[in-house]
């Protein structure tokens, strides 16, 4: 027999989809704006290659047309990815500010925070899923992987906001790019912060198609079909 049980508060679902297109809008108008100075590279071998080689910025551009694909073109738009960037940059704060206020506030943050037992427990989640361990490790609201991943996100969130801050008024907030470590340690945080939630969101993806249809109903309805005898999955 199956029970139904709530899993994910109607506010908790409410920021989580919000900041999927706020997220993506961020990292798109991000890459207009690192097209117009791309100074991070790669050393390979004795090769130093820029790290997005310029195909990147525009993929299917044809030289004898001068066209490129319209929606991927990310070369010439400084100006546009900064007036992107500097108005979804308020609605990723606010949705953020909201979303830890109301874990702090209702408790919800007790499921999340990792506990003295979540290092442990997400060796064993890892080990687990690579078929190392045969026991699957307990579970809860969230395991000890899950635990941790998701915390390190969202400090990574409260990362971009003030790495962001400090290289878009590094004069009036003078202290805070200091803090820092200065104007290019802020910027290089900046950008390798977005890289990891791009890692984030890959391996994310990959985790909710293996957990499945239940599971990923329950971050939209906020209910899951639990086992009788089971414990919240
Ligand atoms: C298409 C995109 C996405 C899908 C399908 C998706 C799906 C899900 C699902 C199903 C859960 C619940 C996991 C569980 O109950 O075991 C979840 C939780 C979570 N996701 Fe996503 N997600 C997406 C994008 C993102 C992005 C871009 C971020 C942040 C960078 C993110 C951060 C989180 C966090 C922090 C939680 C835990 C929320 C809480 O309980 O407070 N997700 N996601």
């Amino acid at each position: 027999m199956k029970r139904i049980e709530e899993k994910h508060p109607l506010a908790i679902r409410w920021f989580h989809w919000v900041n999927f297109p706020v997220l993506a809008v961020m990292i798109w108008s991000g890459l207009l704006i690192y097209w117009a100075n791309d100074v991070y590279h790669l050393q390979l071998g004795f090769a130093n290659v820029h790290l997005f080689p310029s195909w990147f910025y525009h993929p299917g551009y044809h030289e004898a047309t001068n066209k490129g694909h319209a929606l991927w073109d990310l070369d010439y738009r400084l100006a546009e990815g900064m007036a992107w960037h500097f108005l979804f940059f308020w609605l990723f704060a606010i949705n953020g500010i909201l979303y830890v206020s109301f874990l702090a506030l209702s408790g919800q943050w007790r499921e999340l925070a990792p506990s003295r037992s979540s290092v442990k427990q997400a060796v064993e989640v890892i080990l687990h899923e690579l078929h190392i361990r045969r026991e699957v490790p307990a579970q809860g609201k969230y395991n000890g992987a899950q635990r941790i991943a998701y915390s390190t996100i969202i400090l990574m969130g409260f990362g971009s906001l003030i790495t962001g801050l400090a290289i878009y008024k590094p004069i009036q907030l003078a202290w805070l790019t200091s803090l820092l470590g200065g104007y290019e340690t802020a910027r290089f945080l900046h950008f390798w912060i977005t890289m990891g939630y791009v890692a984030f969101f890959v391996i994310h993806i990959l985790q909710v198609v293996r957990a499945g249809w239940n599971n990923f109903r329950s971050m939209v309805t906020g209910y899951i079909l639990a086992d009788e005898e089971a414990p919240l999955q």
